[in-house]
């Protein structure tokens, strides 16, 4: 299993490309099209928001599981991306989960005008796809899955009967107009026809796969201090990120784990709004973003960044029972003269090493850093940890030391091949 340990953009997506080579099956367990996995494959940058990024390997299944939320118009136009890019997309290696919610056009309208009439400060800055209101009708018993599309009468009636409803909020709470079902209908009738040969039961091919004793890879989206339970919540997605995720959102059964990869970049960003103790302004801030690119795959908009958050990094490693640690764009460092990792929050004239559920403990906290001499050598190339330079190396093992987690895998540049395996301790060759 595969997770991000921060605020999302760990740079899950390559470790997933990775480690698919090495397994038989990917498998997506939550959210939707807020994430945005960026591949860069023989110099073309590729983005994918619903495919499993296991799609772009031979010999691999990639299935969409039923805990995750599908924008079929968006899943549609990706399938045919891909096509064009070369990547064969066919129900023989790609498959959806008849259970998964469809995001529907209301949904995208409720989440855009809620973010609009929220007071600035109050904002949460969603990624405006309607995955908080899609989960909210999942829940309330009023969701679309995408086996109705494939049933256009009974679609039909369950459709007006649940527009009806969000119509009235659409036009009574929210002030804006309504949409038109029978538009809705036709749309979406269209997106089940051509989605219909991929509409499967995942679970049961999950089940299988793991009884015929396949390599299984299940593929988090954003990250664990984005899960709606474990995160820094209200600023968080609306779907288990975490590790509890990936049973209800695909069927499959504790015994099928063996490993649980924490994606953690060597620094921290975060999209949206929200707490982030260690988020820095000025130089700092420029040069992370600037040198780690970071801009948001889905969205856009600058990442906010910061050094390492130990204390947040430990709080998800525990939450998820992370077995071991996927450093990634420890590259990004390089240059820096001195580099840091937050150890504790200085809250209230005392230090804790505990994340705090407090929104306002997290909002006021001081990190207390401790810090390293940086190094400036250009990492791209480096395949063995003794070629790393010594400062950077420190790092790494700091990082162990500090979580009691192995780092397994160490990424240096952006292309595919730029990383370094420290150790043999999750799937081999
Ligand atoms: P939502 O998931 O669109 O409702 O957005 C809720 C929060 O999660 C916002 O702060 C988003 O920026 C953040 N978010 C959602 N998906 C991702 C992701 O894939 N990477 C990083 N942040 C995300």
């Amino acid at each position: 299993m595969v997770l991000g340990t921060q605020w999302g953009d760990e740079g899950k997506g390559r470790i997933v490309d990775l480690i698919a080579s090495r397994t038989d099956l990917v498998v997506r367990y939550q959210g939707g099209n807020n994430a945005g996995h960026t591949i860069v494959t023989d110099g073309k940058k590729i983005i994918l928001h619903h495919v499993p990024s296991g799609i772009l390997r031979e010999n691999s299944l990639s299935l969409i599981g039923n805990g995750v939320v599908i924008d079929p118009k968006v899943l549609v136009a990706e399938i045919d991306a891909l096509r064009s890019a070369g990547y064969p997309v066919s129900p023989s290696n790609f498959l959806i989960s008849e259970r998964a919610h469809v995001i529907m056009p209301y949904h995208r309208e409720i989440d855009l005008l809620r973010e609009k009439r929220r007071a600035s400060g109050r904002k949460i800055g969603t990624t405006g796809r309607g995955i908080g209101p899609v989960y909210e009708d999942k829940y309330a018993r009023r969701g679309i899955r995408m086996l109705d599309l494939t049933e256009p009468e009974a679609f039909r009636n369950r459709l007006v009967s649940v527009m009806a409803e969000r119509n009235a909020y659409i036009e009574k709470v929210l002030g804006a107009e309504s949409l038109d079902p029978e538009r809705v209908y036709e749309e979406y009738v269209g997106y089940g026809e051509v989605l219909r040969p991929f509409i499967s039961d995942v679970s049961a091919i999950v089940r299988r796969s793991g009884d015929e004793g396949k390599r299984i890879l299940f593929e988090g989206a954003q990250g664990s201090l984005l899960d709606i339970d474990f995160g820094t919540y209200p600023y968080v997605t609306s779907s288990n990120a975490g590790l509890g995720g990936v049973f209800s959102g695909t069927g499959a059964v504790p015994a099928l784990i063996s490993s649980i990869v924490g994606v953690a970049k060597a620094y921290t960003t975060r999209v949206g709004e929200g707490p982030f103790p260690t988020e820095e302004s000025g130089e700092i801030q420029d040069a992370l973003r600037r040198e780690g690119e970071e801009y948001g795959a889905t969205t856009g908009r600058s990442r906010r960044c910061g050094w390492l958050d130990g204390v947040a990094l430990n709080y998800a490693l525990r939450t998820n029972g992370v077995t071991a640690i996927a450093l990634t764009k420890l590259d990004v460092l390089s240059g820096f003269e001195k580099v840091k990792i937050c150890t504790g929050y200085g809250y209230n004239g005392s230090v804790t090493k505990e994340f705090p559920a407090s929104l306002s403990v997290l909002e006021s906290c001081e990190p207390s850093y401790e810090e390293m001499d940086g190094w400036d050598e250009d990492l791209a190339g480096i395949k063995s940890a003794e070629h790393l330079p010594p400062n950077a190396l420190r790092f790494v093992k700091r990082v162990e030391e500090l979580t009691g987690v192995p780092v397994w895998i160490v990424s240096v540049g952006p292309q595919r091949d730029m990383y370094l395996e420290l150790r043999d301790c999750v799937v081999s060759r």
